[in-house]
């Protein structure tokens, strides 16, 4: 890259990290973020940890999975849950970064192997899981990739679509009759603010290749937290007759192995100015693991969490036309390995 080039963006990211500041100052100064109605809001925020959000939980007896364990917010969440008293399964690409990752948990976890961009992988996951003859209190659809550089396709599709939206998709329906079977079983999909990067349409059903135009890392990571927001807000509706809940929430910004796609400029910048509106992992899991376990929200569905707490979000995040499209699209591109699902 030129210097031009490099003061351009390097202008621009900071810009963007002191929109983001003013942003939030703008929320703060309105009286807080616009809440839903009828949903609690707890003493956390943006500081608070996982273990500060599930201090004097007693999880004993629950069991959860959770995708993603090797790396970032899914390591942590792996860490908190078995710490208070859960029993975890563990996902990873491979069964010897599940095993590793798991393995600081001693009984209290167990690996399990899951490719999110190969389907087979993830029947296979999910067939293994129903053999442990649990029922999962807890389905935290954490792991994901962002900022891809250059389009990546699985099967013809593009591939923070395949990974983050479609493995879960498939993934959840397989064992969704164990969730439905907990007492009150909960799924939990990490999605992003970044589903405001979306494509103005929302979700680009005639270019799920990604082939159409210019290809934009963050254009392709945004539609894909779309999705899952939007999966998660069509699964609460189809769960609505059952004890079962879906919740999608926002982390925050923290960082991870996430960025790992980044160009060198931005991990650069991410160093230096991240400081100043990066939150920590511990504080980073906490929005995932109070929505996973916290007492007072048995039966809210369909919501969406930052900070830990409810927030209404705003583009096409509550589309509810969409959301049932995005089903009924990802069940054709699913369907030689979704089996029958019945959620009821
Ligand atoms: N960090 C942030 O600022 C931030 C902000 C908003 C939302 N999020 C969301 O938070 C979630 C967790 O991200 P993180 O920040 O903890 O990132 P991370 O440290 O990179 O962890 C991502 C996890 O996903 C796994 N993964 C990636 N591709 C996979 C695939 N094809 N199949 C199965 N697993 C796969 C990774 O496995 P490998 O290590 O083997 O690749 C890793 O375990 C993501 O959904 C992300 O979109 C993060």
């Amino acid at each position: 890259m030129n210097r031009r080039k490099v003061l351009i963006v390097t202008g621009a990211a900071a810009a963007a990290g002191v929109a983001a500041l003013v942003a939030e100052r703008a929320v703060r100064d309105r009286g807080g973020p616009d809440r839903p109605a009828g949903v609690p809001v707890g003493p956390f925020g943006a500081d608070s940890t996982a273990e500060e959000v599930t201090a004097g939980l007693d999880l004993s007896g629950k069991v959860a999975l959770v995708t993603g364990v090797n790396s970032g917010l899914g390591a942590e969440t792996l860490r908190v849950l078995t710490l208070r008293g859960a029993h975890v399964l563990g996902t990873a690409r491979t069964l010897e970064k599940a095993t590793a990752a798991c393995a600081a948990a001693g009984d209290r976890a167990t690996p399990f192997a899951l490719e999110l961009t190969d389907f087979d992988s993830v029947v296979a996951c999910a067939a293994a899981v129903r053999r442990e003859g649990v029922v999962l209190d807890m389905l935290v659809c954490n792991a994901g990739i962002m900022a891809l550089p250059q389009l990546e396709q699985v099967n013809g599709l593009e591939k923070h679509f395949v990974t983050n939206h479609l493995g879960h998709f498939l993934l959840v329906n397989r064992l969704l009759d164990r969730v439905v079977a907990a007492p009150q079983g909960r799924v939990v999909v990490v999605s992003s603010r970044g589903y405001l990067w979306a494509p103005p349409g929302g979700i680009e059903f005639d270019n799920l290749s990604g082939e159409r135009g210019e290809y934009d890392p963050n254009r392709a990571y945004g539609q894909s937290k779309l999705a899952n927001g939007l999966f998660s807000l069509e699964l609460a509706r189809r769960l609505g007759r059952t004890r079962a809940t879906s919740n999608s929430v926002h982390p925050g910004i923290i960082r991870t192995n996430l960025g790992r796609h980044f160009p060198r400029w931005k991990k650069l910048l991410s160093e230096v100015i991240g400081w100043s509106f990066m939150k920590s992992i511990p504080a980073g899991a906490a929005t995932q693991c109070y929505v996973a376990t916290n007492p007072r929200l048995a039966g809210v569905s369909g919501r969406y969490f930052i900070n830990c707490n409810p927030e209404i979000p705003g583009g096409r995040m509550e589309d509810a036309a969409l959301a049932a499209k995005l089903w009924a699209v990802s069940e054709e591109l699913t369907r030689p390995w979704l089996g029958s699902v019945d959620a009821s």
